[in-house]
């Protein structure tokens, strides 16, 4: 089924969610690969890519929040004090998957460079200094994002192979009819 459930994140829910995390998870990691391993094919392939990657990951944002209020009463039940905090968790990395892109854009909008997708100009430099300097915390929203990143995929799999109560069934596998 399209629409999300009670029982488990519909089709929509789900192609968004593994969309943008291999997105999010190829743009980090070119990053933090080439930290440890300079100049590595890898890192090389993806980087020329990062800007218009970035921008894929806010359009799909934006879809995924209208998308996430509009299922927001027939989601997954998340009760008791553990799964609250994961709804808090949840809500965090949606505002750091917009920040990351949208201070990424305005760093290189604010500096006079533009933002370019797939080689266009989507929108052509200006000479901003509020933006550039907003952009300025795009490294620090990465940091952040990894770590609720980490965060969150031990805690699916401690869901998994611990407490075995089918929350990760909820985001893979067959969605239900
Ligand atoms: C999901 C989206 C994005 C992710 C996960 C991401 C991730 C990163 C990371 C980890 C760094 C290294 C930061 C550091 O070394 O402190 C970086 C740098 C950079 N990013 Fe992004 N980025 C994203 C989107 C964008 C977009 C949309 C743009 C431009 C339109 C952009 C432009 C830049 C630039 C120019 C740098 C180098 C300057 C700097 O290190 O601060 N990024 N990005
Ligand atoms: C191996 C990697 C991953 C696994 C196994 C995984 C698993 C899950 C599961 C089981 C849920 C549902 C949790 C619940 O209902 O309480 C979920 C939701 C969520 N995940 Fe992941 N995830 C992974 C990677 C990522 C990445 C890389 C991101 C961010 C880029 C991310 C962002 C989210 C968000 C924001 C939600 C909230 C539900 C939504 O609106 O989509 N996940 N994930």
């Amino acid at each position: 089924m399209l629409k999300d459930s009670p029982r488990a994140y519909g089709r929509l829910t789900r192609t968004l969610h593994w969309l943008v995390a291999v997105l999010v998870v190829t743009q980090l990691s070119s990053v933090f690969v080439n930290a440890v391993w300079k100049d590595n094919a890898f890192s090389q392939a993806i980087f020329p890519w990062h800007t218009t990657i970035g921008v894929g990951v806010l359009i799909l944002m934006t879809a995924r929040t209208l998308w996430a209020l509009s299922q927001r009463r027939q989601r997954p039940r998340h009760e008791g004090r553990l799964q609250r905090l994961a709804i808090g968790g949840h809500i965090v990395m949606y505002a750091l998957l917009i920040l990351m892109p949208l201070s990424g854009a305005l760093m290189t909008w604010g500096m006079g460079y533009g933002v370019h997708v797939f080689g266009k100009a989507w929108f052509e430099g200006a000479d901003a200094p509020w933006a550039a300097s907003f952009g300025g915390l795009h490294g620090t929203f990465a940091w952040l994002l990894t770590l609720m990143i980490v965060g969150h995929v031990c805690m699916a799999l401690y869901h998994h192979f611990r407490l075995r109560d089918g929350t990760l069934r909820r985001m893979l596998g067959p969605a239900p009819d």
